[in-house]
């Protein structure tokens, strides 16, 4: 697309209305707006859910608890980053984010009205176990024993995270997840997890996004640690596959009701074009990216992500990890907010790492990533631009789920994040609502496309839209905002945007015509 179509796309969509051009008439309604690729909105609006369908919202701890050095709480590895100078633009730290820790009970009463009955929340490791390891910090637990009853009270069930990226710094200085030690530490901290919460907490997901947090964090620095090496990222990787196994096993030891899965960062890869190389070095995007915690855990084996054979030295692993990695999953969790275009790469002379301009995005260099999996990934500009910058293209919901349905016969699917970073505010002349329309507009048409992907046979369960508020972007700081709820960050006030009224409704219907 380029770029003026894509600013008159992009302000369509805002429910502006300008002189037609691209193909755009004058006054197009927003519901009238189809992004290149989607059903039309028609069949949008035709779109349905089955009956106990479980409508959820997701949040991290780092992103909104605040609460920093409270009640014992350890310092993380995202406390130091944060604290760095020039590591998150405009110097925001997670230091007080949206202070849920303190507002928790706010928070439930929203999600209650808000006709939600699954919220995603993680733990904070360095709250339960400061240094990593050892006795566990009963203040921490008692936060986590408080959270969940208020979740249990008003309906909501609790799905647990233990691990969104907080790592307790003490831990990154014994060396981090390249350390394998830590696989042994994290079992323990999921152990206590379970005996502590699992008579409430029946939803288990050992770690957010493990590609990412392993790769961005070890391979290429842009998210703590800060390293940039390749070697060092395939050894997290692998302390990652083998501790999600020993938490699986941990947790069931700890509570006998607990189920475990996951919540993996997806992309849906495909091919530059149709040429043999493109398509198999997408299917290796697919396994690098995708599928690699996965298929460790359901088969005790890596998928096909490398060029030849694994760099298993290099990595780390040793014999019999294939029995210590296996641990099946109860059900498999995955985000979805974009996809990718991947190209061959394989007769490329040098590699670069990769651009990321956000937690979703991603830019190889024109030679490739790496020189093991030997690929370039891309994520294309087609469709419109969030204001976070990623694609939006909904029908890549449908591709990816029908992809993991069909690849691991059908498990039970938890769509465990998806979402859009739009800026809108309280806007004075309605007001103060939020009418973000995009938003409205992003969750009708992706919606929809799940809706077809249940209808097609896929068993998706649940869908929990990325974020209950808006929150700490990461490196991005506030200057990205992912909410259905909008946060004023000076007083700490929670308004419910025109897309979480929407959502309520949904939620509460299975329907979009409401
Ligand atoms: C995901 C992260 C989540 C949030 C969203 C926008 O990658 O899991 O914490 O940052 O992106």
């Amino acid at each position: 697309m380029n770029r003026r179509k894509f600013v008159t796309s992009s302000l369509a969509a805002a429910g502006c209305t300008l002189l037609g051009n691209a193909g755009i008439a004058v006054d197009t309604p927003v519901s009238a707006y189809q992004v290149p690729g989607s059903i039309p909105s028609s069949a949008v609006q035709q779109a349905r859910f089955p009956n106990g369908f479980l409508w959820g919202t997701a949040t991290a701890a780092y992103q909104v608890e605040g609460a920093w050095n409270e009640d014992g709480k350890g310092e993380s590895i995202w406390d130091r980053f944060a604290h760095t100078v020039g590591k998150v633009k405009g110097g925001t730290t997670g230091d007080v984010a949206c202070d849920q820790y303190h507002l928790y009970p706010q928070d439930m009463a929203l999600t209650k009205r808000l006709n939600q009955k699954s919220y995603r929340f993680s733990v904070s490791w360095p709250r339960i176990q400061p240094s990593g390891t050892g006795v566990p910090n009963v203040k921490g637990i008692d936060h986590y024993s408080r959270l969940v009853d208020a979740m249990l009270e008003n309906g909501i069930r609790p799905f647990c995270t233990l691990y969104h990226w907080d790592l307790p710094q003490a831990l990154e200085d014994r060396g981090g997840w390249p350390n394998r030690d830590l696989a042994g530490y994290y079992a323990e901290y999921a152990g206590i997890l379970a005996k502590y919460l699992g008579d409430r907490i029946t939803v288990w997901a050992p770690f957010n996004m493990p590609w990412s947090f392993t790769y961005m964090g070890y391979g290429v620095g842009a998210f703590p640690p800060g390293r940039t090496n390749y070697g060092d990222f395939l050894k997290a990787a692998h302390t990652v596959a083998l501790a999600q196994a020993e938490a699986l096993r941990s947790i069931k030891a700890a509570s006998s009701k607990a189920t475990v899965g996951s919540a993996y960062g997806m992309c849906p890869a495909y091919p530059k074009t149709e040429s043999e190389a493109d398509r198999a070095a997408a299917a290796r995007y697919h396994a690098m990216n995708n599928v690699f915690f996965l298929e460790a855990a359901m088969h005790g084996q890596y998928p096909k992500a490398f060029v030849g054979e694994p760099p298993y030295e290099l990595m780390g692993f040793k014999p019999g990890d294939e029995k210590l990695m296996h641990a099946p999953l109860d059900w498999v969790g995955f985000h979805y907010y974009t996809r990718r275009v991947v190209s061959d790469a394989s007769k490329a002379s040098s590699f670069g790492g990769g651009n990321f301009g956000g937690t979703e995005i991603e830019a190889d260099p024109a030679g490739g990533r790496d020189p093991y999996t030997r690929f370039r990934a891309v994520m294309p500009t087609e469709g419109p631009l969030t204001e976070s910058g990623l694609e939006v293209w909904p029908r890549g919901i449908y591709d990816l789920v029908t992809q993991i349905s069909r690849e691991y016969d059908r498990p039970i699917i938890e769509i465990t994040e998806s979402g859009c970073g739009y800026l809108d505010g309280p806007y004075e002349k309605e007001n103060g609502r939020v009418p973000d329309v995009r938003r409205i507009e992003f969750f009708r048409q992706e919606l929809a496309e799940l809706a077809r992907a249940v209808a097609d046979g896929a068993r998706v369960r649940s869908f929990h839209a990325w974020s209950l508020l808006d929150n700490f972007e990461w490196a991005n700081g506030h200057c990205e905002r992912y909410g259905l709820i909008y946060v004023d960050y000076r007083d700490q006030k929670r308004t419910i945007k025109d897309s979480g009224l929407w959502y309520a409704r949904v939620s509460a219907s299975n329907r979009w015509d409401v």
